[in-house]
């Protein structure tokens, strides 16, 4: 068990885990860990179809990888292998190649022993679906974000939007609501609240209303 302040922030695709872990990590001066952009980075490494690969092949893939998070705050940044992770993992295709790894056990086994080393090392704020419920049980405060489905993939519209690229909103809530079906229902750490989380629905409101919820939790237990 660690000794440090630890910061869960769970809740399915789109919901704004990434920006709120940035807001707290900057608040509160420590890392953040963004777990999904793990995922993507093994998906984007071993490539499409590595879904399929037989365990021992996958375990042998995988213990050629090397995480390492780097800086703290909005600064911190994930490498893999001593290579920045990028923009190239941040599509709906790589985040789909992400849940499809995340289903097995021998990808879950793996990131849980390199995400539990990061927490053991530093305090955290860490995000993605299972961080309050099987990789940091212990944490000192969790939070489950949820937000309506339409609410998230129009987030992510405009958000796309303003990086000049050209959506397609019935697309992208397609995209999402299978991401979130598979991630719920898959037999290894689904995602869903830690018993003693805090469910925040964000569905009405916008980002600074969320950071300053989140914050005042925070502080109220620390
Ligand atoms: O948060 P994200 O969209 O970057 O995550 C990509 C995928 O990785 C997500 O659909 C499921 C998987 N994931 C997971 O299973 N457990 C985590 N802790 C983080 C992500």
């Amino acid at each position: 068990m660690s000794g440090h302040l630890l910061v869960t922030l769970d809740g399915p695709a789109g919901v704004g885990k990434s920006s709120m872990a940035q807001e707290l990590a900057e608040a509160l001066k420590i890392p953040y860990l963004d777990t999904g952009a793990m995922f993507r980075s093994v998906a984007w490494k071993l490539g499409q179809g590595s879904w399929e690969w037989d365990e021992a092949r996958l375990a042998k893939a995988l213990s050629s990888l090397e995480f390492r998070l780097h800086g703290s705050g909005a600064a911190s940044s994930l490498s893999l292998n001593g290579v920045a992770v990028g923009q190239e993992i941040r599509t709906e295709t790589v985040g789909l190649w992400g849940s499809n790894l995340a289903k097995l056990p021998v990808v879950r086994d793996f990131l849980k022993r390199a995400q539990q080393d990061v927490g053991k090392a530093s305090p955290l704020v860490a995000e993605g679906r299972d961080m309050g419920s099987v990789v940091f049980p212990e944490a000192r405060v969790k939070f489950f974000l949820d937000a309506d489905v339409n609410v998230r993939a129009k987030r992510r519209f405009d958000q796309l939007r303003e990086q000049g690229k050209s959506p397609d909103l019935a697309e992208l809530t397609e995209s999402i609501r299978v991401r979130d079906e598979q991630d719920r229902n898959r037999a290894v750490a689904p995602l869903k609240p830690a018993p003693d989380a805090r469910i925040v629905d964000t569905s009405q409101l916008d980002k600074a209303q969320v950071a300053a919820l989140l914050l005042e939790a925070v502080r109220e237990r620390l």
